[in-house]
């Protein structure tokens, strides 16, 4: 799995995720994230066919919205999804929210469609680890994934801990905090410190985490910029001084409280 990915979410179907998905890819990205609720599956598909670069090479990663969960309605869903990604088969399948009652049933689901060879990796998202347990007591194949909202105000450390403990990787959403970010001042001053942008420097943090990260552009100069983080290195102290932002902060919901 790449460490690095573009995220494609309130990206609108149609023109806009088509040249957001093509610049990404020709400017490098291997990796890119959506989900059946994002409805744009269907430009995601064809940017990926017009980008010129083979499929074997990309990592393309969707998300059973909570509607269809449930072992029938996710197994429908997913070949739904694939017919509008156009896809032979999928790289990361994901279970959108831990719907009550229902995802362990959609659990069976996925590991339905990774023994049949549909998918090559299954996980899921936004996941606490007393969901993350529910499923790891009656998995015959363990989560490979949980993508979670992850940012220096919500470091979610105790989360983090248990991933790598179970072989679980995670994975950063809205990793900018949706642009809350960008006017901290800490980090205003490591921007400075290391002649990187706010943005690069959170990136840098998620991989030097171990979390993979996906944020959202639409623009190619912002698309290039979220890139080209491999070149510097935060020290062990200043990955301390970003650690001590957290507040346990969300912009989305939390798992354990949510109506959709
Ligand atoms: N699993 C889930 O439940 C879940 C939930 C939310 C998101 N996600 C995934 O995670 C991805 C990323 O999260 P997100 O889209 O919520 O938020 P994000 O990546 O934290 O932030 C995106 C926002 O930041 C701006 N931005 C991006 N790069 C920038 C830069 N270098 N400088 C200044 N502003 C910049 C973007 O504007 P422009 O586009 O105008 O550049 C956009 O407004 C999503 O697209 C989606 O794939 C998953």
């Amino acid at each position: 799995m790449p460490w690095f990915g573009l995220g494609v979410y309130k990206v609108e179907e149609g023109q806009e995720v088509e040249s957001s998905v093509k610049m990404a890819i020709q400017a490098g990205y291997r990796s890119i994230d959506t989900a059946a609720i994002y409805k744009n599956e269907d430009g995601v598909g064809k940017a990926i066919k017009e980008a010129g670069v083979p499929r074997e090479e990309l990592f393309i990663t969707t998300k059973v919205w909570n509607a269809d969960q449930g072992y029938e309605s996710t197994l429908a869903a997913f070949e739904a999804s694939m017919e509008k990604l156009g896809l032979e088969y999928l790289d990361l399948y994901l279970v959108h929210w831990p719907v009550k009652g229902k995802y362990v049933d959609t659990w069976k689901a996925l590991e339905k469609l990774y023994a049949d060879g549909k998918v090559r990796a299954i996980g899921v998202s936004n996941f606490h680890i007393h969901h993350l347990q529910d499923i790891l007591d009656v998995a015959e194949v363990k989560p490979m994934v949980n993508q979670v909202e992850y940012h220096p105000k919500l470091s979610q450390v105790e989360l983090l801990n248990f991933c790598k403990e179970n072989g679980i990787q995670m994975e950063a959403w809205s990793p900018l905090m949706q642009g809350e970010l960008l006017q901290n001042e800490v980090l205003m001053e490591l921007s400075e410190k290391y002649n990187k942008s706010v943005a690069q420097i959170i990136l840098r943090w998620d991989l030097q985490n171990g979390v993979v990260t996906i944020p959202k552009s639409v623009k190619e100069h912002r698309i290039k910029e979220n890139a080209d983080i491999f070149d510097f290195e935060i020290t062990d102290e200043d990955m301390q001084k970003i650690h001590a932002l957290n507040e346990n902060k969300r912009v989305g919901p939390d798992p354990d409280n949510f109506d959709f």
